[in-house]
């Protein structure tokens, strides 16, 4: 069943995308091996004239020179043409597994790293190529080989066609079956080696915080231990692929010996000629070694598509969502939140019936105390996870029936890990927009953030380096919300996203939002209580519902949570 899914894969996006080229080097495979079988048989027939009338006619001699040159050619006009396609199949391997994962929203991430997704699509996409390379040159080969082999001992030896044949059978059907059972045995040394990839990657991220926790020796026998269990696996495979070796080539050297005896037999009792003799020696020696190669070949492509099979099943395809008749929008709400109960996968209950009615063009804030869901609201605006039961309306439509293209194009997030890309501060301040590179310029200017761009030493096309290192938190929440703002979507949801500038800063970048476009409805989560006098609808959340709310003023008149958090130090 999972296999099926990968073959379906393999055919669908890998070979549509080299067909052309994959022809011609199923063409280049085919000959060559066609001249390497003709090689012992025109050998035969020189040897056959000779014993019979003296003399070698030069045709057959040129046949065999001829036959050698296309069998030593052909295989490198075959890798010629692999060196293109190849790395064409791993790249389409990996953007199509890459574009799968893009699709997939935060619930998926929570329980597989970064690191160990990226190591599952390099796997997917060698296993791709190396089974393209087993598929059309070392299965098409054989396939020629045993045919021809076939074609010419059958109509003089006939039993020793059948024996010849059934070995070949029996042989390809115990290495297939070795192969099904080393199975798990690869499946567990890919995901170790997914899983050891996905720690590095963890570790050198965090590698700041390892050297001042004075961790560094700790974390590197933690490792070891990781390291330990794949080179353990490793070896287990080796060990297992080993006896198999053990296996073929004692198997090998029974079909290659038991039909030289067979024929030396034939030759002794007059029945079989010279040249027939040593026709059918090599032509056995040389498919018993080609046998060998193509089960080895069998069982590393069996587990390639093992490999791939398991790669696919971690990174699945999102299912592409039953579209709900058009509903009638109400022209005036923008986004309206009914009796939405959420927990997350583990159990923690954080949303209890949460109502919320936001008006278009609306600036919103949302409070409440750490942890009482303000940002998982966010999440569920995203369709990043989805309400256990309410419902969300986006513009009078459920989140639900919309696809995130239609939810995107109306909904900006700026979430509260800030996100910056280690590319230029041209590409950061645009990415995801259509912006220009002076567009952005202008949009970053009008947010305070001419000095940023004065700081960098190339300006707009200085690398921000990992997550953004070169610049200050405040620098960076700037360089997020300008690419938020013009993205220009009818609404934007900022997730404390202006908690690292300072006060003035601060005031700057809210009067900008409250003015830059009144059609825009903002929905903005802060700790900062007292800079929201301006805001239309200020709610106030505790377990997880709204518990208040009201304008600056309304909440202010009330002695409720609201007021008593500014009162106490705006540390909600
Ligand atoms: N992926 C998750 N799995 C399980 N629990 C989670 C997950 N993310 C958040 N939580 C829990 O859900 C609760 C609400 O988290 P949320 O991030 O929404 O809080 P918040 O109101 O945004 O807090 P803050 O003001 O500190 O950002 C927290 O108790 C948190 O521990
Ligand atoms: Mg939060």
């Amino acid at each position: 069943m999972k296999n099926s899914s990968s073959i379906k894969f393999f055919c669908k996006n890998v070979l549509r995308s080299v067909g052309a080229q994959t022809a011609l080097m199923a063409s280049a495979a085919i000959l060559s091996e066609l001249a390497e079988a003709a090689g012992p048989w025109l050998f035969g027939l020189i040897l056959e004239s000779f014993s019979s009338s003296g003399s070698v006619s030069g045709r057959l001699f040129l046949g065999l020179l001829g036959a050698w040159v296309v069998a030593s050619l052909f295989p490198i006009l075959y890798q010629a043409l692999d060196t293109r396609v190849s790395p064409r199949v791993f790249k389409r391997v990996q953007e199509d597994l890459l574009d799968r994962l893009s699709r997939h929203s935060e619930a998926f991430f929570e329980k597989r790293s970064a690191g160990e997704l990226g190591q599952y699509v390099r796997q997917a996409a060698t296993a791709a190529t190396t089974l393209h390379n087993i598929l059309f040159f070392d299965v098409i080969r054989i396939l020629v080989l045993l045919t021809i082999t076939e074609l010419l001992l059958f109509p003089k030896q006939p039993i020793l066609a059948g024996m010849f044949l059934l070995w070949v059978l029996i042989y390809l059907a115990l290495s297939f079956k070795i192969s099904k059972s080393c199975l798990s045995k690869i499946y567990s040394q890919s995901a170790l080696g997914a899983r050891t990839m996905g720690r590095i990657l963890d570790l050198l991220m965090n590698l700041d915080l390892v050297h001042v926790s004075q961790t560094g020796q700790a974390e590197r026998a933690s490792l070891r231990e990781t390291l330990d269990q794949e080179r353990t696996a490793q070896s287990d495979l080796r060990g297992y692929l080993t006896k198999m070796n053990l296996f073929q080539a004692a198997s090998k050297l029974a079909i290659s010996i038991g039909v030289s005896i067979f024929a030396f037999r034939q030759l002794q009792a007059g029945s079989l000629g010279l040249g027939d003799f040593v026709m059918f020696v090599q032509l056995s020696v040389l498919t018993a070694l080609q046998v060998q190669n193509i089960s080895n070949r069998l069982v590393e492509g069996s587990n390639q598509l093992g490999i791939l099979a398991h790669a696919l099943g971690t990174i699945p395809e999102v299912p592409s969502r039953q579209m709900a008749p058009p509903q009638k929008a109400h022209a005036g709400n923008a986004v309206v939140v009914s009796d939405v109960h959420f927990s997350y996968p583990n159990g923690r209950k954080v949303l209890c019936g949460l109502n919320l009615h936001i008006f278009k063009g609306q600036k919103v804030a949302i409070v409440g105390s750490s942890g009482s869901g303000k940002s998982t609201l966010f999440r569920l605006l995203a369709d990043s996870y989805q309400a256990k039961s309410g419902r969300i309306e986006i513009f009078g439509r459920d989140i639900a029936s919309l696809t995130h293209e239609e939810l995107f194009k109306n909904v900006t997030i700026v979430p509260q890990t800030t996100r910056i890309f280690n590319r230029t501060m041209a590409e950061n301040l645009i990415y995801g927009t259509r912006a220009t590179e002076g567009e952005g310029r202008q949009m970053l200017s009008a947010l305070g953030g001419d000095a940023i761009l004065r700081k960098l030493p190339a300006g707009l096309q200085t690398p921000l380096g990992e997550q953004g290192s070169l610049l200050s938190g405040g620098e960076r929440q700037r360089v997020a919300l300008c690419r938020a703002l013009l993205r220009r979507s009818p609404i934007i949801l900022l997730d404390e996203s202006l908690s690292a500038l300072d006060a003035p800063s601060c005031e700057q970048v809210s009067n900008f939002l409250r003015e830059h476009d009144p059609d825009c409805t903002c929905v903005m989560i802060t700790h900062r209580l007292e800079s929201l006098g301006d805001m239309d609808q200020i709610y106030y959340m505790s377990d997880g519902r709204i518990a208040e709310s009201g304008t600056f003023a309304q909440l202010m008149a009330r002695d409720g949570l609201f007021r008593q958090a500014l009162n106490a130090g705006n540390n909600v």
